[in-house]
């Protein structure tokens, strides 16, 4: 339950976390402690968090997810209360960062705004990234579903990221790809990340290539004209009714 010694561990996570700012953000050179803790909206994003988190796993209703939505209002980074977020997570600027329920968040990660760790459809359970210690994850980027990020990750600003991502790798692009992995270019026959084997493209190209078959055949027939009547192209008219993708 809660107690003192609850009071010491979020103490010391909010020490841990102001410290991060002080390692990891330039603007916050020469800058004193007490001004970090009050103006620095990812430190108080992850104090309510702490806070809400604490409460969420000592079984209090309601009352987390009431900080957490006073936290999102004011500092605009929204963090589920059941996220599991490590020591020393550096958000910067923060505007546009969400953190789902089930995701995990390893030791000094560092994140920028517009940050997604996000589901990936409707499936229940363990839906959110994992991200291991020491990952930095660019402005934008969105990283989806149960993948992990492996240590010492860098995510690059406004990559999609749907797949799992090695250790000390950087990925880039929509979808994400890595462009380095132990600060090396990738090697072999997998580097080559533009000329993937497209199987949808593939499998239109063999029709196309037996109907071309087929109306040659159909000319050689003497069967060259239409054998049916072009279908007749239909005037788009409004649908009336309930929206079915509603919204
Ligand atoms: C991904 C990132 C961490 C890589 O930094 P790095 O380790 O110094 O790597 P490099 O700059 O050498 O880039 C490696 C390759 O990825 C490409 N690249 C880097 N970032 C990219 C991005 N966001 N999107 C697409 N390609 C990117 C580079 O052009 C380079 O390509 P090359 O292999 O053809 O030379 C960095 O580019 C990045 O996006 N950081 C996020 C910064 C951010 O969000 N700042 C917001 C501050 S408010």
């Amino acid at each position: 339950m809660l107690g003192l010694g609850t009071l010491a561990r979020v103490a010391r996570e909010v020490r841990l976390d102001v410290g991060a700012v002080h390692d990891r953000d330039p603007a916050a050179r020469g800058v004193s402690s007490v001004e970090v803790l009050g103006l620095w909206p990812g430190v108080h994003a992850l104090l309510a968090h702490r806070v809400a988190h604490t409460l969420q796993k000592a079984g209090v209703p309601v009352v987390p997810r009431v900080i957490a939505t006073a936290s999102r209002a004011i500092t605009g980074i929204e963090i589920h209360p059941a996220a599991e977020v490590g020591d020393a997570l550096f958000i910067d600027h923060g505007t546009g960062v969400v953190v789902g329920e089930t995701a995990r968040v390893g030791r000094n990660v560092t994140m920028y705004q517009g940050v997604t760790l996000g589901g990936n459809g409707f499936a229940t359970g363990k839906r959110h990234p994992t991200v291991e210690d020491n990952v930095t994850i660019g402005s934008g980027a969105k990283l989806l579903g149960p993948i992990t990020i492996g240590h010492g990750a860098k995510i690059g600003a406004n990559s999609v990221v749907i797949t799992d991502v090695p250790p000390n790798a950087t990925v880039v692009g929509n979808p994400g790809h890595p462009v380095r992995v132990d600060g090396k270019r990738p090697e072999g026959p997998d580097a080559d990340w533009i000329h993937l084997p497209d199987p949808v493209a593939d499998a239109i190209r063999g029709l196309s290539g037996r109907l071309g078959a087929l109306e040659r055949r159909l000319a050689e027939l003497g069967a060259a004209e239409d054998p049916e009547p072009q279908a007749a192209v239909r005037e788009l008219r409004s649908v009336r009714g309930q929206n079915p993708a509603g919204g």
